[in-house]
């Protein structure tokens, strides 16, 4: 089987990190074919991943075997009534957006729907992502087998319900900025503590593995596993931060579900 040549319209951070993570192993470069309106976004990428075509046109990366569309939900809503009559019968339209809908996107299409979506997360980066696909009932068996065997180095990517998928885009793919910021103010205090940037980072990685594994697999319940460290230095914060969770994401999954 010929190789399958791939478009992305958007090439801002997802774009980056599929090239990035797919690379070399199912996604060889030339294949790709990149759209974007900053020239600026372009000429990154295309200094990162020299053998990839950049191009302002989005009907150029339309024109692919599979398309990628990653743009914001807006300049999604304006940009796939230009591209529709680029895309040919065999086209797979992959859509990384929260918010739009198959029913959306095929109404934005004028009909076509051979729509795939998919809410990455940016861990996929070095290949441990998790990444909800949902499929349209339009691609066959042996379609979903290609799009999960080109997209398997991003790391886990499970079939799901596709009204499941802002849920996990809310607890997957932003979810490390929940944390990431954190562990930096831990790394700060390392350093101010006298410990070499090695010695931080080996230590708050082990802390961090060790802390998800007794989490998840210790057998342990929350309130158990709570109980096992008497002192809490944080605990006078705990409650705003719990309501912070609850208002800021409770409120944005509304927002993405259009409610
Ligand atoms: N990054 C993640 O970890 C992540 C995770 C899950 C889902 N996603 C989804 O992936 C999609 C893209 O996200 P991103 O993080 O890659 O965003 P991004 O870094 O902002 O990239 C989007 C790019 O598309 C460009 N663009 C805007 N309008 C365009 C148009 N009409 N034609 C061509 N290019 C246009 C943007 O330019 P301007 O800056 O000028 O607008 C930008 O360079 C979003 O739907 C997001 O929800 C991202």
């Amino acid at each position: 089987m010929p190789t399958k040549t791939i478009g992305f319209i958007g090439g801002g951070r997802i774009t980056h990190i599929f090239l990035k993570a797919l690379g070399s192993r199912t996604l060889p470069p030339e294949t790709a074919t990149v759209s974007d309106s900053q020239p600026e976004v372009l000429s990154r990428l295309q200094a990162a991943f020299p053998a990839v075509t950049v191009t302002a046109d989005n009907r150029q990366a339309a024109s692919r075997d599979i398309v990628f569309v990653a743009l914001h939900p807006p300049a999604i809503k304006s940009v796939l009534p230009e591209i529709r009559d680029c895309l040919a019968a065999r086209t797979i339209v992959v859509s990384l957006a929260p918010v739009l809908t198959f029913q959306k996107l095929a109404d934005l299409l004028g009909g076509f729907s051979r729509l795939v979506r998919m809410i990455p997360n940016a861990p996929s980066v070095v290949h441990a992502g998790y990444n909800p696909l949902a499929f349209h009932p339009s691609i066959s068996a042996e379609e979903r087998a290609e799009i999960e065997s080109l997209l398997a180095p991003l790391g886990q990517n499970p079939a799901v319900a596709e009204e499941t998928l802002e849920a996990y885009a809310i607890l997957a793919a932003m979810g490390p900025t929940y944390f990431w910021f954190q562990w930096q103010a831990l790394r700060r205090l390392g350093d101010s503590f006298g410990l070499s940037p090695a010695d931080t980072d080996s230590a708050l990685e082990a802390m961090l593995r060790g802390s998800v594994d007794t989490f998840f697999h210790s057998g342990l319940s929350f309130e158990e596993v709570w109980d096992l460290i008497p002192v809490k230095p944080l605990a006078g914060q705990e409650a705003q931060i719990r309501e912070a969770y609850e208002t800021s994401l409770t409120a944005l999954y509304a927002r993405l579900k259009g409610k």
